[in-house]
């Protein structure tokens, strides 16, 4: 019998190509993408695109990726981008946005979720000065990585993208973890994507591919990304091999995300029954924040833990991040939550 152990919920990155997963990269079939020979690729791409209700698509390394040659695309150097103090393009992706693209941040407050109108007028440069730079583009994050995970609605988007573009601006969502917000949330993610001008989906996230994202808008946006996607070194070969990978993982995993809320949900009861903080995320999806009485304690839990072998990361000096996912089953997550709070009685 396979043993429980480790089980690693450090991020949802960590999964690994199934066996069927695997036996459908050996069978891919390839050409040169950078000619655009790749079959494989083209029917990935196409099957994006319709998935988010959007004309075209385009495969990228990586979310970072993805999300970079979008901002280069949207955007020329010395404009203006909105975005979330707390988005992951903002804190977590090289600042690529200001050093390759020589766009402004202006940092809005996204309350670990959308920024509120009030906020984006707070923080909108006025037009007609010379003294600020042009805002051009709105970023959003959804589900929200530094919200806990909370899946913001089609209809919040709405709102935000109606007020975008009554003021001149474009919308793209880093949807990292779009399909956990529309399974949380019972829509499609056509609806979900419907508003923004474009979107960026990540494949090696929950929905278990080894590498991969997609870029989807219309064709315009994406003929102009694929200049971009070429010079910052994303033009690949043969790489049907992974798209195929991603292909198998929009058909086969993202209806059983669902599992990995449920698992998420049980992990913190369990630690909540157990006496541990744990933070409310509204619409939660795949993750849990939590966490210890001190900075002290949180060192000793985290050791503890993973002498165990149950992994997960610290996100500050007392407070930790979870993350379920497909390489994680249900019991599993019962036997993570139980260690852990074993662990943190230990500790008095
Ligand atoms: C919200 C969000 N956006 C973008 C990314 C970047 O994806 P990648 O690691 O594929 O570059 C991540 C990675 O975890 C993420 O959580």
């Amino acid at each position: 019998m396979l043993s429980a152990f480790p089980i690693d919920l450090k991020s949802d990155t960590v999964t690994k190509p199934s066996a069927a997963m695997r036996k459908i990269m050996s069978e891919a079939e390839v050409g040169d993408d950078v000619y655009g020979e790749d079959p494989t690729v083209v029917l990935l791409e196409r099957a994006g695109a319709q998935l988010l209700g959007k004309e075209a698509a385009l495969y990228v390394t990586s979310g970072t990726q993805g999300n970079l040659v979008s901002l280069l695309t949207h955007c020329v150097r010395g404009d203006g981008v909105l975005i979330g103090k707390d988005s992951h393009i903002l804190n977590y992706e090289g600042g690529g946005l200001a050093v390759l693209g020589g766009m402004v941040p202006l940092q809005v407050d996204d309350a670990k979720s959308l920024p509120s109108i009030e906020e984006l007028e707070r923080v909108m440069p006025a037009k007609g000065n010379v003294h600020f730079a042009t805002a051009k583009l709105l970023c959003i994050e959804n589900t929200h990585n530094r919200g806990g995970g909370h899946a913001s609605t089609p209809q919040e988007v709405a709102s935000l993208v109606g007020w975008a573009h009554e003021n001149g601006l474009s919308v793209h969502m880093d949807g990292a973890r779009l399909f956990n917000a529309t399974v949380a949330l019972g829509v499609t993610p056509a609806e979900m994507a419907k508003d923004v001008d474009s979107v960026q989906i990540c494949l090696s996230k929950g929905l278990g591919a080894p590498m991969g994202s997609l870029i989807c808008a219309s064709s315009d946006f994406i003929d102009r990304a694929r200049y971009w996607r070429k010079k910052v070194g994303g033009g690949l070969r043969q790489v049907g091999v992974v798209a195929s990978a991603g292909l198998y993982a929009l058909e086969n995993n993202v209806a059983r995300l669902k599992d990995d809320h449920d698992n998420a949900s049980l992990i913190k009861d369990v630690l909540q029954k157990g006496g541990l903080r744990v933070f409310e995320v509204a619409r939660a999806t795949n993750m849990v924040y939590f966490s210890a009485k001190s900075e002290t304690d949180a060192d000793k839990l985290l050791a503890a833990c993973r002498a165990r072998e149950v992994i997960f990361n610290k996100t500050s000096s007392d407070t930790f991040r979870l993350v379920t996912h497909l390489d994680v089953s249900r019991a599993q997550a019962q036997t993570a939550a139980s260690v852990i709070v074993e662990e943190y009685r230990k500790l008095g």
